[in-house]
């Protein structure tokens, strides 16, 4: 097998911290083994347009510590069609790109799927979402700075939650899922967590925080997933249904930005040289990740077909911590 002389890197869908880091770690690692990479602008509808970017090993120095993503990112809708793979596979074909690193959610992921299959091209994933819903890795690089990065957000309202003895609903992201939630609920010290994969009952919140007045708490915090609810509407339920002064917070995209942490960084690092090392052996159609600390790698199909479950355990942690 003749070894890939180029390959290209994107990064696709939502932004996370850590993205920088992961191609940093592409970059490097292909370089190391005598590999060329073509960055590509604006995910996949940047190799549709072919707007790229040269990536030497310079123009990923001082990048790691970096939020965002120098390669930029978006939703391709053109990609989605097949006319759109199409001109993308052509596009690559001509720049002499033999292979495909895709940094980006489970969407960007059945995107690289969609090219293996319909034209036989290497593609390698590495998991890049702040939500940490993506099978077959035990975290996806960015959770760890969202999480944290909403935490801190998290201890500054409990400490006005407390001077002003009011409840507080605090909304952070997961449009399909809990994770961000219910670390954030659990790290927090939440009263309780509302999260799209488990039945809630706000009357029952609520009962909730009158027995904990009567025991004295005079302030509280409730995480709401958006994917559960809209934190306004659980703010108005509470008030209603309490009596109880109570604010709300969306904590919304600040949680995609800022400088990734240490976990993040190591991670992203790890993911994508490991992703590279595979394609350049001939692995190709798998995404890499992790699995307690070692780097494991699966097939992107199998990847997509598995769902990422929350942790009930967690839950049933947070409910007895908050009595
Ligand atoms: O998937 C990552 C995520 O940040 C979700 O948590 C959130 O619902 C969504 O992206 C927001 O997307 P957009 O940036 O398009 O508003």
């Amino acid at each position: 097998m003749n070894q890939m002389k180029r390959i290209g890197v994107i990064t696709s869908g939502g932004d996370c911290p850590g993205m920088n880091a992961a191609v940093r770690g592409v970059v490097r690692a292909a370089l190391h083994r005598g590999c060329q990479v073509t960055g590509y602008l604006h995910g996949y509808t940047g190799i549709i347009s072919g707007e790229t970017k040269m990536l030497d090993s310079q123009a990923v120095g001082g990048i790691i510590s970096m939020g965002g993503t120098i390669l930029r990112t978006a939703r391709s809708t053109e990609f989605r069609e097949t006319e759109g793979r199409q001109k993308a596979m052509e596009r690559l074909i001509e720049a002499g790109v033999e292979g495909l690193v895709v940094i980006g959610g489970d969407g960007s992921l059945a995107g690289a799927l969609k090219l293996h299959e319909e034209f036989d091209y290497p593609v390698a994933g590495v998991p890049g979402s702040i939500d940490n819903d993506i099978p077959g890795t035990d975290y996806s690089i960015g959770f760890d700075t969202a999480i944290n990065t909403a935490l801190e957000a998290i201890d500054r309202v409990r400490d006005t939650a407390y001077s002003h003895e009011r409840v507080f609903v605090i909304e952070v992201m997961g449009r399909r899922n809990g994770f961000i939630a219910l670390e954030c609920g659990l790290a927090g010290g939440a009263e309780a967590a509302l999260i799209p994969e488990e039945d809630y009952s706000l009357a029952k919140v609520c009962e909730d925080l009158k027995t904990a007045a009567e025991r004295g708490k005079r302030s509280s915090i409730i995480i709401v997933a958006e994917g559960a609810m809209r934190a306004p509407d659980v703010q108005a339920f509470i008030e209603k249904h309490t009596g109880f002064e109570a604010r709300c917070l969306v904590l919304g995209h600040m949680q995609r930005g800022g400088r990734p942490t240490a976990f993040d960084r190591t991670l992203a690092l790890r993911l994508g040289a490991y992703a590279v090392d595979s394609l350049l052996e001939g692995v190709s159609d798998h995404m890499a990740g992790v699995d307690g600390s070692k780097l494991v790698r699966h097939p992107l199909g199998f990847v997509l077909s598995m769902h990422r479950a929350v942790d009930p355990g967690k839950m049933r942690l947070l409910e007895l911590m908050a009595q």
